[in-house]
Order: C-alpha cells, then structure tokens, then sequence
C-alpha cells in the first residue's frame, strides 16, 4: 500500500537497494515556510490543528523527499496529558510546572490519557491524507527518563542536576512517576497506531547522562516496556542518546533498530550487538552547518563506516536551526543516490 517502503523494509531487517533516510527534528526549525507558520500559531495549535499537523509534517517530505515522516508534535505532551502545564515559549524552549513532591505525583492523572489525546486521530489522518501513501508516518514518544527530566528539572538543562538529584534522594517517588509516565505512554503510543502510524521511536535524549548502573535502574526497564506493550504492532526505533554503554540490553529490549548518536563508531555498535542489528544514525548534526558538497562528502563516509546494509541514514541527533535548507538536502539526496 505504502509506494516507497524502503524504510519499513529495513525495519524488518530486509536487504535493500540503498539506505532510507529521514532526519531527527526534519518537521520545523530549518524551514523558511515552517517559521512563518511559528509566528501565525502557538506551538500547541500547530501540534493539536488537523491541517498545521498535516502542513508541517508533510513539508519536509515535499520540499527534501525523505523515505519517511514524523509526525509533528513533542514529547511534552505527555507531561501535558498528565495534567503538568507546558508553556513554549519563544527563543527559551520549553517551562514546565514541576512534579516532585508527593502529593504532586500522587495527582499525576493517566486515567485522562484517552481523553487528552483526542486531538490525535484527527491530526494524524489528516497527514496520512496529506502524505497520500507516498512513506510511512513514524509517531513517537519521549522515554519516561527523558519525560522525568523534564517534569522535575522544569526547563531544558545541561546536566539535569535537579532530576538527578530527585532519583538519587526519592527513588521510590522516581519510580512511580516512570510507572505512571510509562502507562500514559503505552496508551498514547497505542493511539498512534490505530490512528496510523507505520512506526515508532522512542526519544531517551537523556539517557545517555546517566551511569550505565542508574541507566539499567531508571531509563532501561521502562523502555523496555514500552517497547514490548506496542512491539508486535508496529516496529519500534529506540534512541537512547549517548548511551552506548546499553545498546546490547536495548537490542535485547525488542527494538527493530538501535539509533546512534554520532560519539558511537558503528563498528562498535556491531561488535556489541551482531550483524542482525538495524542501527539509524549517526552523522553529527553540526556538520551540516557546513557547505553542501562537504555534508556530501561527510555523508557518503558515514554510510559507508556502517558497512552496506542494516543501515537507517540520519543524525546522530536533532537538525540544528541554523541548518541551511540546501545542506539538509545534500544530506538526503546523498543517501538516496548511494547504491549498494
Ligand atoms: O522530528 C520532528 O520533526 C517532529 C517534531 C518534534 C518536535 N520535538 C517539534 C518541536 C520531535 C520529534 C520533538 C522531540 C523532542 N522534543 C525531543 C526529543 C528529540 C531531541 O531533540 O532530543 C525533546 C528533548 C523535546 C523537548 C523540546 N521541545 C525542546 C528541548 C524544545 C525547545 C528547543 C527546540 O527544539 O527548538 C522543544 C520545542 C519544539 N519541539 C520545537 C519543535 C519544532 C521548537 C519550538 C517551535 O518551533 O515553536
């Protein structure tokens, strides 16, 4: 049904002609038309409206032709679905209200998960309407880690000392807000798919400031669930930034494919978890401030440390702002002139 299914195809650890591509924060940011956009609507509106959902997340699709979207929305939203107020606000990012003392757990609500989600299935049969079978749509969730992060912290951060600080002092209270934000994910995630996500990921951005100890005890086992509540569905793409220390266990966790950020060499993430393994990823997002024949050149390289095969091409993490449009679609045009 899908035309181009090279993406799913890889997912299920087919061999194919060349690699897929598609980019981490791809919907947004970069985009000239998606900014004007920004200064018309607030964030939430843009992610809640039927046809801004479509519109921004099918730009990308038209204007670079990648082998698959991502739906447009945040990881915040299920902070928000748990009743935590989130504010967007312009050139700072995102403020929460914070959830940490007992009572404020306690009256984290994933009874209101269906509920708040309403919006959902409008806004994703509106993009796959929008993309009209040409790729597959990717949903997504933030860990229950990255989640907690944010819940606790506030704000984004460097260190995310005030989260940590929380799992070290109240690791019971720690556990049952990853409880609860695990659930709320799990119904959320399920939503996706019967709404029409083709597959998804799962956003541990933080993962990878923790020890590989504290990894195992509060990011690991609520992925882990996660990924088996919703694996047999669809497959799931787990990107646990900077945590190469855990790729075997994430593996072991159920995923389809393993992402990379751009600090863990492929041969690495080979040796570690055989030659079965998808791995998505890595080149460093940075390296597409530059010009469009070195991103080229950076690309071709990157897909070729990856050995010919079981091979998602993207970013080691999210595309910078300041990206230019034409070295993003050297990027892309890159992998998709790259033939095995
Ligand atoms: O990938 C895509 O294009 C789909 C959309 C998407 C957004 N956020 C839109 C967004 C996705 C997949 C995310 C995930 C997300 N959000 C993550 C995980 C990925 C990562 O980068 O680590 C995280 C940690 C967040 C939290 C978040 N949301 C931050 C830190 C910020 C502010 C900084 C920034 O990214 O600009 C946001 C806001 C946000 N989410 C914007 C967009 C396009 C920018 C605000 C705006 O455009 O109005």
């Amino acid at each position: 049904m899908i035309q181009n299914d090279l993406f799913l195809r890889t997912l299920r650890g087919e061999s194919t002609e060349r690699p897929p591509v598609w980019f981490m924060r791809q919907a947004g940011r970069y985009l000239p038309e998606y900014m004007l956009l920004k200064e018309k609507y607030s964030f939430f509106k843009r992610v809640q409206n039927p046809d801004l959902a479509r519109e921004i997340t099918v730009m990308p699709i038209d204007q670079l032709g990648m082998d698959a979207a991502i739906l447009f929305s945040d990881i915040l939203v299920i902070a928000q679905s748990l009743g935590v107020k989130v504010d967007m606000v312009p050139n700072r990012g995102p403020v929460l209200q914070t959830a940490t003392t007992e009572k404020e757990v306690a009256s984290l609500n994933v009874e209101n998960t269906e509920e708040f989600f309403r919006y959902v299935t409008p806004a994703i049969q509106a993009v796959k309407e929008g993309l009209y079978n040409r790729v597959p749509l990717i949903g997504f969730a933030g860990s229950p880690w990255t989640l907690l992060c944010y819940m606790v912290q506030g704000q984004g951060s460097k260190d995310f000392g005030e989260a940590k600080r929380f799992i070290l002092n109240e690791p019971q209270r720690a556990k049952v807000m990853l409880e609860k934000i695990t659930e709320a994910t799990i119904r959320y995630l399920h939503i996706q798919i019967d709404s029409g996500c083709d597959a998804l990921q799962i956003f541990d951005s933080w993962g990878g400031m923790l020890s590989p100890t504290m990894f195992d005890e509060f990011s690991l086992p609520y992925m882990e669930r996660i990924t088996k509540a919703v694996k047999d569905r669809v497959p799931v793409i787990l990107f646990a930034k900077g945590a190469w220390y855990a790729l075997d266990k994430l593996n072991a966790a159920g995923a389809s494919a393993l992402g990379l950020s751009w600090t863990t060499s492929p041969d690495y993430a080979r040796e570690l978890c055989g030659p079965e393994t998808v791995f998505q990823g890595n080149l460093d997002p940075t390296v597409l401030l530059a010009s469009p024949d070195v991103v080229a050149k950076a690309t071709k390289e990157m897909i070729e440390s990856f050995g010919g095969g079981n091979h998602i091409v993207n970013l080691g993490h999210g595309i910078l702002p300041t990206t230019s449009v034409d070295s993003a679609k050297a990027f892309v045009d890159t992998a998709k002139s790259y033939y095995y």
